[in-house]
């Protein structure tokens, strides 16, 4: 029998929308984001996502190098609604030092969004980050943006996906003209064009037309884009692939949109064809099968862990993406690990403005729970009925420090904060086989910042780091390992699972050490 509480699940489920923004620093994310919100009317001026990421972020700020630096450190869930539906942005740190939160934060996304500069193609952020969301088999979308400017052939732009990320493309529009000659974007699939109009960013022109060789592009366009377009349109209608709904759920097709964040143009048709192709939150794995979202037994897990939202208080906040069943505010929910029973009184969901207490939230929201230092990363939270998630998975480091304590006598705080930081997910901890010596591992330089700001502050122990030449780490298995072989170029530490690590100093290294020890496995993640 459908309950009240069956019918409310499938519909807030089916009406929401849960994604993470990938892209390179300076592709445009923040102003997507801010455009996106402003559809929503989740903000009401332009320019508050922009001046919150540039005046420092006065509500959630935490940590002096946030503000030192003008960024975010870890990043936030910002929800609106558009038409009926509820969208989360998963929003991932844009800066260069990205941390592996931003990674983990992709496994809380249903799907993603990729923001690719039409200058300058496929970066390496954006590439670090779509493999992780490929690992997933998410679907992911592309945006292209800044076409106001002039940038390269889009053919070449969607070669260069295809060929840099293995993932196949359908452009869903079509620029007609680019940088100072651009006239619009032609829709293949709803035969209209979107015109362009650089001083009036709140009207959008739609203009249906018969197809591409409409009479009406060419008085818009002029006779050579009006020619130009033909030619392009045939040769993706031949040569290019056509739209499979199925390879876009499995992340084998994305869908390409092209447009201009900064001139709202092409983002309104963007997010309306992206909420139609999306998934709705889709369910997760865990060691007794599936978790669908419909389910009425409430779960989730931990994803993120922040510390220090509020540095007068210590305050901790662990990020919980809900899978199954209603969340209510003050329910009791069996923490699977510790296997207790706990209340669930403070919850905060993340708007784009401030902080606000939840009262109830549903499968594919973010909650921000509060933590007296009860939570670790990957953590099960369960309505009734004892299982756990899938693990997150440990992403191989690739920026390692030696560390020392500065003062001897500081050793067990030294210890406890070194034990406490690797498990929230802060960095990665290994002891060098032989020696004994403490290396941390990092993917983004800003995780060694903020370990070394957390020791002083929170533990009271100042530390010393020397960097070392490593920039790959593989976790081995064999039956006999020999630390002997990994002398050049390369060293061996153990986890803090005591899984045995190799390190190495380049590519190269670690391609001779695979072909001389064909009797080893190496994986790129614990295994
Ligand atoms: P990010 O979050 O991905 O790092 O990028 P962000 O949105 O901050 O955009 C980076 C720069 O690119 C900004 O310029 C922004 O105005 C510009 N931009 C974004 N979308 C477009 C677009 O469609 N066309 C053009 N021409 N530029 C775009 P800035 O000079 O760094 O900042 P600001 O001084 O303009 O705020």
């Amino acid at each position: 029998m459908t309950t009240k509480l069956d019918q409310e699940l499938s519909q807030e489920v089916s009406r929401r929308r849960t994604f993470a923004i990938i892209s390179h620093p300076d592709a445009g994310k923040t102003t997507l984001t801010e455009k996106l919100l402003l559809y929503g009317g989740a903000i009401r001026e332009a320019g508050s996502v922009k001046s919150r990421k540039a005046a420092k972020f006065a509500t959630s700020d935490w940590m002096e190098i946030e503000k030192q630096r003008g960024i975010s450190v870890t990043s936030s869930v910002l929800q609106f609604d558009y038409k009926g539906h509820r969208i989360n942005i998963l929003d991932t740190p844009g800066h260069q030092d990205f941390s592996e939160d931003t990674y983990r934060t992709l496994t809380a996304a249903d799907s993603a969004v990729m923001i690719i500069d039409s200058a300058k193609g496929v970066e390496a952020q954006t590439k670090k980050l779509f493999q992780v969301c490929s690992a997933r088999g998410i679907p992911i979308f592309t945006f292209i943006n800044k076409l106001d400017r002039e940038g390269r052939d889009p053919f070449e732009l969607l070669e260069e996906i295809e060929q840099v990320l293995g993932i196949r493309s359908h452009p869903m529009n079509w620029p007609i003209g680019m940088g100072r000659s651009l006239c619009g974007i032609y829709d293949r699939h709803k035969t209209q064009v979107e015109l362009f109009d650089e001083d009036d960013h709140d009207r959008i022109d739609l203009r249906p037309v018969s197809g591409y060789d409409d009479e009406v592009i060419m008085k818009m366009a002029g006779e050579s884009q009006f020619k130009q377009l033909g030619e392009e349109m045939e040769l993706l209608d031949v040569a290019g692939d056509p739209f499979d709904m199925e390879k876009v759920a499995k992340g084998e097709l994305t869908p390409v949109f092209f447009g201009s964040a900064i001139n709202n143009f092409g983002v309104q048709t963007f997010l309306e064809n992206f909420l139609t192709l999306a998934p709705a939150p889709t369910p997760r794995k865990s060691d007794k099968g599936d978790v669908t979202p419909t389910d009425s037994n409430f779960s989730g897990y931990v994803f993120k862990i922040q510390a220090n939202m509020n540095p007068a208080h210590r305050d901790r906040i662990a990020f919980l993406r809900i899978v199954s069943g209603k969340f209510d505010r003050g329910m009791s929910v069996r923490h699977v690990r510790v296997g207790k029973d706990i209340k669930l009184s403070q919850p905060q969901q993340f708007l784009a403005q401030d902080r606000d207490i939840v009262q109830s939230a549903y499968p594919g929201d973010i909650v921000g729970l509060f933590d007296p230092g009860i939570f670790r990363i990957g953590d099960t939270l369960s309505g009734k009925g004892e299982f756990r998630f899938d693990e997150l998975p440990t992403f191989s480091p690739e920026l390692f420090s030696k560390v020392t304590v500065k003062n001897a006598l500081k050793h067990k705080q030294y210890q406890k904060g070194l034990d406490q930081l690797a498990e929230e997910g802060t960095i990665q901890v290994f002891t060098s086989v032989g020696f004994e010596d403490i290396i941390l591992g990092v993917v983004g330089q800003l995780q060694f910042e903020v370990f070394d700001y957390r020791m002083k502050h929170e533990y009271g122990v100042d530390i010393q780091m020397s960097r070392m030449n490593y920039q790959f780490a593989r976790w081995i298995v064999g039956e006999r390992i020999d630390p002997g072989k990994f002398r050049i170029n390369s060293l061996l530490v153990k986890d803090s699972h005591g899984q045995y690590v190799a390190l190495f100093e380049n590519e190269y290294a670690m391609r001779t050490a695979m072909e001389k020890m064909p009797e080893i496995q190496f994986f790129a993640t614990a295994p």
